[in-house]
C-alpha cells in the first residue's frame, strides 16, 4: 500500500473545475513531484490532501487509512507536513521560537529539543540565526525555517508548495539538494512547483496542465518529453 494514494481526484469551487481525475501514488522512497503553470491546479491538490478542501470526487489515502474527510489536524496527525505558499512563519518570533510553537510531543517522537537539533543538523544557518527574529532572515532562510517547522513533528510525509518561489537559482539548488538529504532520513516529499530545476532530484512526478496531467513518470521520462523541454527549458 503506498505511503499517499490520491485516486480520480476532481476539486470544484462552485462552477469551476480546478482539478480533474487526477490521480498518483506516493512511496516512501520518492521526491514526487507536481510541475505545472500558474493555475494548473497544484495548490488545490496540496490543500485536499491536508484536508484544507473537500475533494467533489476521489478519495486520498494513507496506507489502510482513509484522509479524505479529515480535518487538517488530523491529517497532520498522521504524519503528513504542508510547507502552504507564501512561507507563513511568524516574523516577530526568532527563530527558535518558531520551532517551539510548531512541535507537538504527542506527535514527535523525541523532546523539544532533539527535534530542534535535529532540524539545525539539516539547516545549519537555521542554528546560527537562532535567536534571531524570522522577519529578518532573508527568502531562503525563511524559506528553510517554514521546512524546518514542518521537520518539527518527524512527518512520514513532507508537502511543500513552491518553496522556489523567489529565491535565488543557487539558493533554490541549496534548498532542493537539502530536500533530498531529508529524504534520505526518511521523509518522502511531495514538491510542487513551476520551477522544471526541481526535476533534477525528483524520483517520479506529474506534469499539470489546467487541472489535468498532461504527463507521468519518472525522472528522466519526465525530464526528456518534449512537452517538458520546450515549456520549461525552451528547447
Ligand atoms: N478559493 C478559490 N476559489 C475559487 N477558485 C479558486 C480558488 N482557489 C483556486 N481557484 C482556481 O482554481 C484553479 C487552480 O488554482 P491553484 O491555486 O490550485 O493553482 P496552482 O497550480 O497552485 O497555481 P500557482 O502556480 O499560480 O500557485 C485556478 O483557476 C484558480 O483560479
Ligand atoms: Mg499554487
Amino acid at each position: 500500500m503506498a505511503l499517499l494514494s490520491v485516486e480520480h481526484l476532481r476539486i470544484c469551487y462552485g462552477d469551476l473545475v480546478a482539478v480533474r481525475d487526477v490521480s498518483f501514488d506516493v512511496e516512501p522512497s520518492d521526491v514526487f513531484v507536481l510541475l505545472g503553470a500558474n493555475g494548473a491546479g497544484k495548490t488545490s491538490i496540496l490543500r485536499c490532501i491536508s484536508g484544507l478542501h473537500p475533494p467533489s470526487a476521489g478519495r486520498v489515502t494513507n496506507g489502510a487509512r482513509t484522509l479524505s474527510g479529515l480535518r487538517p489536524h488530523s491529517v497532520a496527525r498522521a504524519g503528513i507536513a504542508h510547507v502552504p505558499e507564501g512561507r507563513r512563519i511568524f516574523s516577530t518570533l526568532t527563530v527558535e521560537e518558531n520551532l517551539a510553537v510548531s512541535f507537538i510531543r504527542a506527535r514527535a517522537g523525541g523532546t523539544l529539543p532533539q527535534a530542534r537539533d535535529a532540524v539545525y543538523e539539516i539547516f545549519p544557518r537555521l542554528k546560527e540565526r537562532r535567536h534571531q527574529a524570522a522577519g529578518t532572515l532573508s527568502g531562503g532562510e525563511q524559506q528553510m525555517l517554514a521546512i524546518g517547522r514542518a521537520l518539527m513533528n518527524a512527518p512520514t510525509l513532507l508537502m511543500l508548495d513552491e518553496p522556489s518561489l523567489g529565491l535565488s537559482p543557487l539558493m533554490t539548488e541549496l534548498m532542493f539538494e537539502r530536500l533530498g538529504v531529508i529524504r534520505a532520513a526518511g521523509t518522502a516529499i511531495l514538491l510542487v512547483e513551476q520551477n522544471a530545476a526541481c526535476l533534477e532530484m525528483a524520483t517520479r512526478g506529474l506534469i499539470i496542465a489546467n487541472g489535468s496531467i498532461v504527463l507521468a513518470g519518472d525522472r528522466q521520462r519526465l525530464h526528456d518529453a518534449d512537452f517538458v523541454r520546450a515549456a520549461y527549458f525552451g528547447l
